[in-house]
């Protein structure tokens, strides 16, 4: 027999017949109370229900059975013993409820808690990439003299590329210029392989004098490595006008170089070529590094070649109607990723085109 079954008989029926056994009797029930309610995953209104229930729980059980019909001389006993089970029971369970609605609020608390230690997202920020802040010094020290900026087209035709800057079809200089054409346009259109092409166009659409900046993106057929992309930047100057001279050019370009340079830079003007510009000259500074004592950096030269540049040769002015016997200029088309490579001492060109945060923060 269980101990609850045995609330379903009565003391008569259990044999019990003194006090001490209803002693121990009681103990029995109070010992299996403590058993079931001890469990880790209490079913707390189970509990309650078969213990407390009204109508069949087991202390109304032993009300009806054993109380009410005990003899009179074991009835103080039992009564005595079941209201201390009772108050046990009742105390234990409310104990247990208790117990179980703090867990719960704990649980819901864990839950539900904001951790302010975390740190928030970060939106970063972004900067303007070194060749942007390149293009926008560039830009500074000539609008700074009276030039404007002007845009072209990245796509163009061969005559505005070549013909119109002097170098026919044939022409050696188209070599070194290797360029990208346009699939489906029988040669027709390409990709321009320098911002020369608005020299032209610009003269074509206004009457001297002429002072632009032109800054954009060039193509060229090259392979890719430490120092050449099939694209790159370029910056091109071009002033025309009736009185200017070679002297204007050097003065042009000096001040440039210490603009961009720093006041110590000097300037070296070494002969070159362009077929569209005569005479033609490399422009060269004084090694950014070294300061011209020879280094590394100037392979021991002390200059550093900056770009080209020249004075507007005669023929150009025939392609857009300018008189060549009453007008001069000049020119130049600076590598801006270059210039921005050397002052900055990047050595790597891809560095600035693979957008590496770790590259770009360094240019903030
Ligand atoms: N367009 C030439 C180049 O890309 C540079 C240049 C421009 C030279 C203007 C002289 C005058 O190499």
């Amino acid at each position: 027999m269980t101990t609850a079954d045995r609330t379903e008989q009565t003391l008569a029926q259990l044999g019990v017949d003194s006090p001490e056994q209803v002693a121990s009797l009681f103990d029995g029930i109070r010992g299996f109370f403590d058993s079931t309610v001890s469990t880790g995953d209490l079913d707390w209104k189970a509990a309650r229900d078969s213990w407390l229930g009204r109508k069949s729980g087991i202390l109304s059980n032993i009300t009806d059975r054993w109380l009410k019909p005990a003899p009179p001389e074991l009835k103080r006993a039992v009564g005595q013993e079941l209201n201390k089970l009772k108050a046990h029971v009742e105390a234990v369970l409310e104990q247990k409820r208790l117990e179980i609605e703090a867990g719960a609020e704990r649980a819901a608390l864990a839950r539900e808690r904001m951790d302010l230690s975390l740190p928030g997202i970060e939106r970063a920020t972004g900067t303007r990439h070194l060749i942007r802040q390149t293009f926008e010094e560039l830009e500074r020290i000539f609008l700074a003299i009276g030039f404007s900026v002007v845009q072209g087209p990245e796509i163009e035709s061969p005559y505005y590329n070549f013909e119109a800057l002097n170098i026919p079809e044939h022409h050696p200089a188209r070599d070194n210029m290797d360029t990208f054409y346009i699939e489906g346009t029988r040669g027709g259109r390409l990709l321009r392989t320098h911002t020369s092409p608005m020299q032209i166009r610009t003269m074509e659409k206004q009457p001297p004098p002429v002072r632009i900046i032109v800054p954009g993106k060039v193509y060229r057929r090259d392979n890719p490595d430490a120092t050449h992309g099939y694209m790159f930047h370029q910056i091109e100057g071009l002033a025309v006008d009736t009185d200017i001279t070679f002297c204007d050019f050097k003065g042009t370009v000096e001040y440039f170089v210490r603009e961009f340079l720093g006041p110590k830079a000097k300037t070296r003007l070494r002969p070159s070529y362009f077929p569209f510009t005569e005479p033609s000259a490399e422009v060269d500074a004084t090694c950014h590094v070294c300061g011209g004592s020879g280094c590394r950096v100037c392979k021991f030269s002390g200059w550093i070649e900056l770009f080209g540049a020249g004075m507007v040769d005669p023929a150009v002015y025939g392609f857009v109607k300018y008189d060549a016997k009453k007008l001069s200029g000049f020119a130049f088309g600076m590598g801006v990723d270059r210039l921005a490579m050397m002052k900055y001492g990047v050595s790597e060109l891809p560095l600035l085109y693979q957008n590496d945060a770790r590259f770009l923060r360094q240019f903030p």
